[in-house]
């Protein structure tokens, strides 16, 4: 009577291991953004602001950066801009680090 199935648990577990994925993709979404937060939060924070919110540097807003031009801001943040005012990241962050920067930037600092 309180016999359990080996074989019902392993098809649940492999059910669960395919469908959950799907499930959570929104919330790994969240959390790549969340860890971009930290990364931003350690090395864009100072110029560009707490939740990305200028706290009266020189530095654009980057809630405004516009979210069709990914390839612009990859380039931008590896690179640098106006003669070292916004300074060169590529020898720091790996691509990874600046792909979840990305994802935060696109939340507009609300998470
Ligand atoms: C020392 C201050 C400083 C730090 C730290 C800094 N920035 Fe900037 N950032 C600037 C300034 C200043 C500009 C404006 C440069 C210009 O257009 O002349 C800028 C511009 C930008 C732009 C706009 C580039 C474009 O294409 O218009 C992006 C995107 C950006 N920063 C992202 C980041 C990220 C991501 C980080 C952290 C990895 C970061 N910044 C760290 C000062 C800084």
């Amino acid at each position: 009577m309180f016999k359990i199935s080996f074989r019902r648990i392993s098809k649940a577990a492999a059910l669960a291991a395919l469908i959950l994925p799907f499930q959570f993709s929104p919330a790994l979404a969240a959390s790549k953004a969340a860890q971009g937060r930290q990364v931003y939060n350690t090395y864009c924070v100072l110029c560009h602001g707490s939740n990305m919110v200028n706290a009266g540097s020189n530095a654009p807003d980057l809630r405004k950066f516009p979210k069709s031009q990914k390839a612009r801001f990859v380039k931008s943040v590896k690179n640098g801009k106006g003669q070292g005012k916004m300074p060169a990241w590529g020898d720091i962050l790996s691509a990874e680090d600046i792909n979840k920067i990305w994802s935060y930037v696109k939340t507009r600092g609300k998470i």
